[in-house]
């Protein structure tokens, strides 16, 4: 069985064509005949978008989709009155969201997966905890500190997510597991080496605890977004695998949504 993977698609940014981008990941569906579409985050900046496009796509592509939500997803931007935990709750309406629990692939393979969030790990340790908390370096506001508003610490909500998933994956561990976070589970995939800036802004890009989960369960496959790589690497038996759409802007020599999925889409095969 083959599964495509993608992620940061980005469908409602200024200069994004979303009927194009549709058109492009149903192609490579077909293209590749893959039976199983997963997206590990950051398809909007509006859950309601998110959620349209998500059933847009299964209702073109004719597969299943898989899905955890990234911090853009979940963002207030264009629902003021909502916190993080409603536009995420909001999510789940849709069955391919991971966040509702394991899904079963086939007899022996099981998707688990959730958005994650960072606990500084990632980042220099020249900051003390209060200073990474502030989100902010040189003027510049990590967003997530305004638009997700969970009423948690953002290390309470790191540990949040890595219970909920270290549970899940107690609970399938004789099965061949995929885990998908929308953040980073190796360091492998920040920015490297880091300039002064990122030496800060790494540490809101996920957690090694992620993967040091993904080892401790020998998970297959561990997928992430987030970061707007391309990027695989495998430690031990897991692969780990970053494979980011991105925004328009960032591709290179290129501005058609079709060509740009092609070039992008990935995909593992399962038995
Ligand atoms: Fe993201």
């Amino acid at each position: 069985m083959k599964i495509g993977i993608l992620s940061d698609i980005h469908v409602d940014l200024e200069g994004s064509d979303p009927q194009r981008l549709l058109q492009g990941i149903v192609a490579a569906i077909k293209e590749h005949n893959v039976a199983i579409m997963i997206i590990a985050g950051d398809v909007a900046n509006d859950f309601e978008v998110t959620l349209r496009f998500l059933h847009q796509l299964e209702a073109a592509a004719g597969v299943r989709c898989l899905f955890v939500p990234g911090n853009h997803d979940i963002w207030n931007e264009k629902h003021p009155d909502k916190t993080a935990w409603q536009t995420y709750h909001g999510l789940a309406k849709f069955t391919g969201n991971l966040v509702r629990g394991p899904v079963e692939l086939t007899d022996q393979w099981v998707a688990i997966g959730d958005l994650g969030w960072y606990d500084y790990s990632f980042g220099s340790p020249d900051y003390t905890i209060a200073e990474y908390d502030r989100m902010e370096i040189n003027g510049r506001l990590w967003q997530d500190k305004i638009k997700a508003v969970w009423g948690k610490s953002t290390i309470e909500m790191h540990q949040y997510f890595y219970r909920k998933l270290e549970k899940q994956l107690d609970s399938c561990k004789h099965k061949s597991i995929i885990l998908v976070t929308h953040v980073l589970p190796v360091i492998d995939f920040t920015v490297q080496p880091p300039d002064k800036m990122w030496h800060y802004l790494n540490a809101f890009l996920g957690s090694q605890q992620y993967g040091e989960l993904a080892l401790k369960y020998a998970v297959k496959y561990s997928i992430s977004g987030h970061v707007h790589y391309r990027r695989q690497v495998k430690y031990e038996n897991t692969t780990f695998i970053c494979n980011c759409l991105n925004y328009a802007s960032q591709w290179i020599d290129n501005d058609d949504p079709v060509v740009e999925v092609k070039k992008a889409f990935k995909t593992i095969e399962i038995n």
